[in-house]
């Protein structure tokens, strides 16, 4: 058994000079006030407080000392431990107090900072206007039917009883994409010229009765200027049931501008001639700015109906029996009634639009007084 080595002397243990302790102590105390953020500080912490740190190292030694030497020894790494700690716990208040202060800067929200920077988007005010004449026969239980832009010649032209020498069919109103191939003249490919290929598209796809509303783009080789646009915008109506009349269209045509233009609106049919329409008519709304009192009315002349009375909306009738065989549906039970006309044309004299340009340049200065519809 081997006795206390009574001649062991504190002071030559390296670790536990005075002058060491407070040197650990002191660079424990700087590391903490160098810690610029949290995360150094507790790095920091580690490396001085931590079981291999110079003061825990110390701090074990004492252990190995002679009984009369480590209560002084204790003392010293412990008072140091404690300004230690004590120093951290100040530091860690600190930078939690700078670290709260930057959050509160830095997430704040500047409620008096403007909110539309970046305007939202609304719906052109041609797409608006097709869909709020299409939900007028929604609401009567009509159902949107929608067809190919790019159309086979059979549709646009033949099944709507349009002759082959018809001169609507002729390259300086139509958009080819493909001309009529093969040796028999079998259909060509084209832009539809209007919304009417969908009519014969419905018949052949539903059994009657066939009610149905048709929005759509159309491409005439029209140039573009103040009244003209190659792309434009038409929205069919077509009807197949039994025993449908010429007063059927006549009553559905007035609703449609009772319902876009007030109660009092009526509209008139003047005698035309479509292919696929017979007999056919071109129709006209009264004018919803002066109701027909310009007509003859120097005193009260109208700027939106040229003092007519009228305003020409486009064309109907009731659908060629030639076209129900054509689509399959027998005109010995069945007859029907058909109308489309151009929606451009619409917002034109609806909103006073001078130039059919404004609305396919997409300038929002053009849209914007539509409002903001979405
Ligand atoms: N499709 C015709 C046009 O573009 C309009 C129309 C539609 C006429 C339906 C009669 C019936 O001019």
């Amino acid at each position: 058994m081997s006795a206390p080595n009574k001649s062991y002397d504190p002071v030559e243990v390296e670790a536990l000079k005075p002058e060491e302790i407070e040197r650990m102590r002191d660079e424990a105390l700087a590391a903490f006030a160098a810690a610029g953020d949290l995360d150094a500080l507790q790095e920091a912490k580690v490396a001085h407080t931590g079981g291999t740190s110079p003061l825990a190292l110390a701090n074990r030694e004492i252990g190995a000392l002679p009984p009369h030497a480590k209560a002084e020894a204790g003392k010293r790494v412990g008072q140091a431990r404690g300004a230690v700690n004590k120093a951290f716990a100040a530091r860690q208040t600190e930078l939690e107090a700078e670290r709260d202060a930057r959050v509160l800067v830095e997430e704040a929200v500047d409620v008096t900072l403007p909110h539309d920077r970046v305007p939202a988007g609304a719906r052109h005010p041609l797409t608006t206007m097709m869909e709020r004449v299409a939900d007028v026969f929604v609401s009567m239980g009509y159902e949107v039917a929608e067809g190919p832009e790019v159309e086979a010649e059979w549709f646009n032209f033949d099944a709507l009883n349009f002759g082959p020498d018809h001169p609507a069919r002729q390259m300086q109103d139509t958009f080819f994409v493909e001309g009529p191939t093969g040796d028999h003249g079998e259909s060509g490919v084209v832009l539809r010229t209007h919304t009417s290929p969908v009519q014969a598209r419905a018949m052949l796809d539903r059994e009657p009765p066939v009610y149905i509303v048709c929005p759509g783009r159309v491409y005439r080789t029209d140039e573009l200027d103040a009244t003209h646009t190659p792309v434009f915008h038409q929205i069919e109506l077509l009807a197949i049931d039994e025993g449908l009349t010429m007063a059927d269209l006549k009553g559905t045509l007035d609703h449609m501008v009772q319902s876009l233009f007030g109660s009092d609106m009526k509209t008139r049919l003047r005698p035309n001639y479509f292919p696929f329409t017979e007999p056919s008519a071109e129709m006209d709304m009264l004018c919803y700015v002066c109701k027909g009192e310009s007509v003859g009315n120097p005193d009260r002349p109208c700027r939106t109906c040229s003092s007519e009375g009228w305003i020409e909306l486009g064309g109907c009738g009731m659908v060629n029996p030639r076209v129900l065989v054509a689509c399959g549906v027998d005109p010995q039970k069945y007859s029907g009634f058909a109308f489309g006309f151009g929606i451009e044309r619409m917002l034109m004299f609806r909103h006073n639009v001078e130039d059919m340009r404004d609305m396919v340049e997409g300038d929002v200065r053009f849209t914007r007084p539509f409002g903001m519809e979405i």
